[in-house]
């Protein structure tokens, strides 16, 4: 039906149309778009674009091992039993199917939040890999959808509600009466954005109309309350609202929508924020940086520079004040006063759901002002946190929630109340595995970007872009982050510049074409460009030199993690964990071997074996150390 890649197919004429477009990059979206309906808006203040998904293709490497497990699990997992909460709050046969358990049980009160994010998963597998399998689980998924908001009158709901719980939860959020612990726009919006992708991705049309006909009960419901009643509305989490009505209104060009995101601007959070002032110490984590998301988007849709500034400081505040080394932030879920990381080390740091939504935002950002250290803080953070967020012993790719850094914990620390332990098939269905699905199926989304001269190289990960704006295809070849060089060899020719990342870990990072060292500057922190006119077969070989550094807590610089260039190491401590924080003797760290980060060092006076932190699965293990003494010279760190 829809051709992802109908990109340049179309023989010389459509050369022509496609040159004489290029001029109008930096105002309008791709004249090509991987997606199956493109947006009715232009976007305001945004320079750069990273590509659509369905143009990059991950090849071989620890990213595709993860998705291959998440696919297994979203091509496995019982649609039946997923619409079960759907199908019996809006009064429809459940057909014999068995209900689910954890977040998605028919007695709890946020049932039905994760079905979007399966909706979301299944659309981006068809968008990237054309899985028909996948496609056909969203359209049937949507269908099923369609004939539950169709029987609401029967249910008693107004019409386009849509929910496994019953409206009157909106009445008490609105009336200050919730008290059964749900957070019910917070589902809303993980339904809206799963029909959202549904719709663009797939092409499907019921995705559409059950969304916009739940964007206009949201619409009609938000209408009557004044706005100090919506002010207080926002006191519970509810998700990415502004964000996901103002992607509406970019793909639609309706101006209703705008007017429905705008309400929810949560004004308590928002105004400090846009004097760049950090009052996050307190405030429940995840419930915030959708908003940030949110206006970053609102940004792009009305130009208003309050917005971006908004986004733009929280972003800075939350990577440099709040973040531990892994990219992760939030201690039991909540941010803490700026700065206290070495006081935060417990078993629930690190809740997977804000990194998942921090990376959104970074992709936002970068958009409006495509800087390197976007992009640095993206690696660091997928790297070293979502990358091993995933068991990958588990064939179905199942999840921590939490990254524990306390010392010798262990990865697979879901909720107290959901076991505490990885997620599972059917018992556990948290915020964190819906995120979860989505991330292993979309790891490709960020590696390279372009604008109207230039192809931005943003990520070291194996791979093929197929370009089809210019019609040629750059594949990376990479054992990145284990080596430190990597090759992109072009198909196809062209005048354009390649915009490499010189990472901010890095010095002394050299560029050779066809094998020759160019005189390019490589700054640390900043794009090196290397500009010529390509022919198909040529090859960019960049070289990071890596070499082992610090990130010391903000508030102890006696107590850092171990990073080799751009990877986080960390002790393996087998099943005893030590019994305090242990004390790393930092010039007896030495790699034992030039294929893989293994390290050996001495703390507490015992040899130890440092690895890459997003391997470190099925033992205790130790981040932060107590450090003493200095970093070996770079020369001896290979024994
Ligand atoms: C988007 O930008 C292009 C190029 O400037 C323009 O031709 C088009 O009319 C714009 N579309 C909208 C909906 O503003
Ligand atoms: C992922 O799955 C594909 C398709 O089954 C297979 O070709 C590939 O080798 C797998 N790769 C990894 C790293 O698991
Ligand atoms: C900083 O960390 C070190 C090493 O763990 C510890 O000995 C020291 O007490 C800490 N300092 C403060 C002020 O907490």
């Amino acid at each position: 039906m829809i051709d992802p890649q109908r990109s340049f197919q179309g023989g010389f004429g459509s050369l022509i149309t496609y040159l004489a477009l290029i001029g109008s990059f930096i105002v309008s979206f791709s004249p090509v778009d991987a997606v199956a309906v493109p947006p009715a808006r232009n976007e305001t203040g945004v320079s750069a674009y990273l590509f659509d998904l369905g143009q990059v293709q991950l090849t071989d490497s620890r990213w595709l091992a993860n998705q291959n497990r998440t696919l297994t699990y979203i091509k496995w997992v019982d649609v039946e039993r997923l619409l079960y909460v759907f199908r019996s709050s809006h009064k429809v046969s459940t057909n014999g199917a068995l209900s689910n358990g954890g977040w998605d049980d028919p007695t709890f009160p946020f049932r039905s939040h994760v079905q979007g994010h399966f909706l979301t998963a299944w659309a981006q597998c068809w968008a990237v890999l054309q899985d028909t399998t996948c496609r056909d689980r969203a359209t049937y998924f949507v269908a099923e959808l369609a004939k539950c908001q169709a029987n609401n009158a029967k249910a008693g709901f107004a019409a386009g509600y849509l929910s496994g719980f019953p409206e009157s939860d909106f009445t008490l959020l609105e009336t200050g009466k919730l008290t059964n612990g749900n957070v019910p726009y917070y589902v809303i919006h993980k339904t809206m954005a799963g029909l959202m992708d549904v719709w663009r991705y797939i092409g499907d049309a019921n995705a559409k109309a059950v969304l916009l006909s739940l964007a206009g009960w949201v619409n009609q419901r938000t209408a009557k309350l004044g706005t100090s009643q919506m002010q207080s509305v926002m006191n519970t989490e509810f998700g990415g609202m502004s964000d996901v009505l103002t992607e509406i209104y970019y793909w639609t060009g309706d101006s209703q929508w705008l007017t429905a995101a705008q309400r929810f601007d949560h004004a308590a959070v928002f105004n400090p924020l846009a004097s760049n002032l950090d009052q996050l110490n307190g405030l429940h984590a995840n419930t915030q940086v959708p908003k940030w998301i949110g206006a970053a988007r609102e940004y792009k849709q009305t130009g208003t520079s309050r917005y971006l500034d908004i986004a733009r400081n929280a972003w800075d505040i939350t990577t440099n004040h709040h973040s531990y080394a892994i990219g992760g932030n939030s201690q039991a879920e909540h941010f803490r006063a700026p700065d206290v990381i070495a006081g935060y080390l417990t078993r629930d740091t690190a809740e997977g759901c804000n990194t998942y939504n921090m990376l959104k935002l970074t992709r936002e950002l970068w958009a409006t002002n495509p800087s390197a250290n976007y992009f640095d803080f993206y690696e660091r953070a997928l790297l070293n946190h979502l990358l091993g967020q995933q068991n990958p012993s588990d064939s179905h790719g199942h999840i921590t929630y939490f990254t524990p850094l306390n010392s010798g914990a262990t990865r697979g620390v879901g909720p107290a109340w959901g076991g505490g332990t990885w997620s599972t098939d059917y018992g556990s269905f948290w915020c964190c595995q819906g995120t979860g699905v989505e991330t292993n199926t979309k790891l490709m989304d960020s590696i390279y970007g372009y604008d109207s001269s230039s192809l931005y190289v943003n990520l070291f990960t194996p791979s093929k872009l197929t370009w089809s704006q210019r019609g040629v295809t750059i594949t990376q070849t990479t054992a990145f982050p284990v080596g430190d060089t990597t090759t992109l060899t072009i198909g196809g020719s062209g005048t354009w510049a390649v915009k490499i990342r010189i990472p901010s870990w890095t010095s002394g990072a050299k560029i050779s074409v066809n094998n020759q060292q160019q005189s390019i500057t490589t700054t640390p922190g900043s794009y090196a460009t290397v500009s010529r006119t390509w022919q198909s077969g040529d090859t960019v070989t960049v070289t990071l030199p890596m070499r082992l550094r610090l990130v010391t807590a903000n508030d102890n610089k006696s107590l850092a993690a171990v990073a080799y260039g751009p990877t986080v190491l960390s002790g393996n401590y087998g099943s005893t964990a030590p019994s305090k924080t242990p004390t790393l003797m930092l010039s007896s760290l030495k790699r034992t071997s030039g294929s893989n980060l293994d390290f050996t060092g001495t703390a507490d006076g015992a040899t130890v074996t440092l690895s890459p932190f997003y391997d470190a699965q099925g033992y205790k293990y130790v981040v932060y150390w107590s450090v003493s003494g200095s970093l070996p010279p770079a020369a001896a760190e290979l024994s």
